[in-house]
């Protein structure tokens, strides 16, 4: 069985644009990420048609925190997309991807005053998650009259993951619903000009009913900040989330219906709230890159213990995930994609900690010394989570477009390890 959307068979082999994965691999050596330019493309293309041919004014702002590789940033902005960062570092590296600042939304937490100083230097818009950011900002030089944002908790939760839901009662995100308005009046007091909102629920969503219930809240917060206090909102920003399938029985959102029943409660709430047509921002991350990126690991130990084991050359130091939340990523063989499973095995990577598997028990054709795994949907959440732990050097990371290959991250070496560090003189005798 061969369960993916993005890939190619050809002689047995697991095709990436129209390059087999087994030459990427000769090539440039494992483990090795290699993302398809065309995939992005295509991802951000279905979701902004999908949002957009509903609401023309809508902006796509790419959580870039999903994949800050910067020939990533560079193809999503070139198909105009905005970006969502969480940091100063997510905004450096939006800069220099050619984003200009009106396209770049800050939604930073428990954030610190020199961030908030350098996010208001870059002209960024700033979307404010406490009323401790507010008046720190309103510290700053050069704020007076500036255009904010804030973020509400419309306290539903949501996500694959206890980590990942980011609304409701234990969430430390966002401004609850029922302080809504005085942090606004307060804004407007302090001589900000507030003119936006915005939500984001949580990640990795396959059901459209919570962001149905966050958007029907949302609306109701701003439009009560509307009619109370008079704030004319530009944008209105519902976050993302938005799943993609990682397991073979799982279903995709059903855009079409998904985004028909968001937009027709977006324009019914602003009808409702005479709020005007202000702009739609929605912050995709996974969905964008998620399935375009594949993780190519060698397989070089086969053991048989109480278990067996099928052990590659990379482990939670290079994808996390599966270690982090026990997520399930799906695995194929790139050398022999027409074989059966045939037996249950673990995949177990190479750094010292018995968490660190890539599947347990999982159904696999018979695994050999040297086979090539591919392992699959590794473009969100990946690269940018992957550490140096056991002081494993980061693996390179290829972009494919078609049948082009570039190197976007080269292969860290030994060296990498020590960056930054140093040895104090008197230990050097
Ligand atoms: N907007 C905000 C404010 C966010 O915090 C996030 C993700 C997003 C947008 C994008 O969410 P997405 O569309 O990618 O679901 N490391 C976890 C995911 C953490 C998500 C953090 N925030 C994972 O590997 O599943």
């Amino acid at each position: 069985m061969v369960y993916d959307f993005n890939t190619k068979i050809e002689n047995d082999h697991l095709i990436i644009g129209d390059i087999d994965a087994n030459d990427l691999a000769k090539e440039y050596g494992t483990p090795l990420y290699v993302i398809d330019e065309e995939k992005i493309r295509d991802n951000y293309n279905k979701l902004y048609t999908a949002f957009s041919s509903k609401y023309p004014d809508l902006h796509m702002c790419y959580a870039a925190k999903a994949n800050t590789s910067l020939a990533v940033m560079k193809v999503l902005e070139s198909e105009g997309s905005y970006i969502d960062a969480v940091s100063p570092g997510e905004i450096y590296t939006a800069l220099l991807a050619g984003y200009s600042p009106d396209r770049i939304v800050f939604t930073g937490n428990n954030v610190t005053t020199e961030e908030l100083e350098y996010a208001n230097e870059t002209g960024v818009t700033i979307n404010l998650d406490s009323i401790s950011a507010l008046e720190r900002l309103s510290t700053i030089e050069n704020t007076k009259g500036k255009e904010i944002s804030f973020r509400v908790n419309p306290m539903v939760e949501a996500g694959h993951h206890e980590h990942c839901i980011t609304g409701g009662p234990k969430s430390k995100f966002g401004i609850k619903e029922d302080e809504a308005v005085e942090v606004y009046q307060r804004a407007i007091d302090l001589g900000f000009k507030p003119i936006g909102m915005h939500s984001h629920i949580g990640s990795e969503i396959l059901e459209s009913e919570p962001f149905m219930l966050a958007v029907e809240t949302m609306m109701d917060i701003a439009g009560k900040v509307h009619q109370e206090i008079g704030v004319d909102f530009k944008f209105l920003d519902f976050g993302g989330g938005f799943g993609i399938p990682y397991e073979p029985e799982e279903e995709e959102l059903d855009l079409e219906t998904f985004t028909s029943d968001i937009i027709a409660l977006y324009k019914s709430k602003l009808e409702e709230y005479d709020m005007g047509s202000p702009s739609m921002y929605i912050e995709p991350g996974r969905f964008l890159v998620g399935n375009s990126e594949v993780l190519l690991t060698r397989v070089n130990t086969i053991k048989q213990s109480y278990r067996k084991f099928a052990g590659v050359d990379c482990g939670f130091n290079t994808l996390l995930r599966p270690t982090m939340y026990g997520s399930y990523h799906h695995i194929v063989v790139a050398n022999r994609m027409n074989d059966e499973p045939v037996e249950k095995i673990d995949v177990a990577g190479n750094v010292c900690e018995s968490g660190d598997l890539f599947a347990r028990d999982r159904l696999m054709p018979e695994l050999e010394e040297g086979d090539l795994l591919a392992i699959l949907n590794a473009g969100a959440y990946a690269y940018t989570m992957a550490s140096q732990y056991n002081s494993r050097p980061r693996p390179a990371e290829v972009m494919v477009n078609k049948e082009e290959v570039d190197v976007i991250r080269r292969r860290e070496s030994f060296s990498d390890l020590f960056n930054g560090q140093h040895v104090p003189t008197r230990l050097l005798k």
